[in-house]
């Protein structure tokens, strides 16, 4: 099988593509598993025997837990712990880094602006207010969904496939929002600003084409927590 890898060797120079070939790959492997045997020689060379360097990538949970590993894979921007060769339906795998972000060294990114942009918007839960909801039925379904949405692993894929977000703007994607529904909706006292908040940098400029929903790994359900904000 070959593998595309666009690379990148340091933020200031120009990323380029490489292909390696590895053969019989198991089909139960994942791309992360692949990346670490193109890596596991110190003799690592292209298709073509040309000696290069091992590939920069950025791993910790290898479960779909942490994010670290997000990168666009056949164009479709998904974990690479979680991606299976035996989905791949191509001769090829293409990988490159996420698009959103700046690439710090290969499939490695810079994705400190998710942070910063929760950071300034004073997004934390702080003090516990419970919510007002006193129908047992509501509150139930409001916890279910702060718990979902609790999940969330700042992979930053959804920022990756969204047609409004670009680093470094006012509208902050999904990420976003859905951390101004879990403070919002866990704290009475923050609930005003922040819906305010969420409105200036997600609200008014999501086009809502919801394709953030469709790579998520962990299935945040995005839509219902907009919908209630928006109601509110
Ligand atoms: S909402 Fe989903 S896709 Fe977006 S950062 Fe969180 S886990 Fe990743
Ligand atoms: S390494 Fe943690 S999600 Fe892939």
């Amino acid at each position: 099988m070959r593998i595309k890898i666009l690379r990148q060797q340091s933020p200031s120079t120009e990323p380029y593509w490489e292909t390696f070939r590895v053969d019989d790959i198991p089909k139960d492997m994942t791309v992360a598993g692949l990346l670490e045997h193109i890596n596991y020689n110190d003799d690592i060379a292209d298709e073509n025997g040309r000696k290069t360097t091992r590939i920069g990538w950025e791993c910790s949970c290898l479960q779909g837990s942490c994010g670290a590993c997000a990168m666009v894979i056949n164009d479709i921007p998904a974990l690479a712990c979680e991606t299976f060769i035996r989905d791949i339906k191509k001769d090829v795998i293409t990988i490159r880094p996420l698009r959103k972000f700046p690439v710090v060294h290969d499939l490695m990114v810079d994705r400190s602006g998710i942070y910063e942009n929760l950071k300034k918007m004073n997004m934390y839960i702080g003090e516990y207010h419970p919510a007002k909801e006193k129908d047992p039925e509501k509150k139930q379904k409001a916890h279910d969904l702060q718990y979902d949405i609790a999940k969330c692993l700042k992979c930053g894929l959804c920022l990756e496939v969204c047609p409004n977000y670009v680093n470094g703007s006012s509208f902050f994607g999904a990420v976003f929002a859905n951390d101004c529904y879990l403070v919002s909706s866990r704290n009475d006292s923050k609930e005003k600003a922040v819906l305010k908040t969420y409105d200036k940098h997600f609200a008014s400029t999501c086009s809502k084409s919801f394709s953030c929903m469709d790579v998520c790994p962990v299935k945040i359900r995005t839509i219902t927590a907009m919908a209630e904000m928006n109601r509110k």
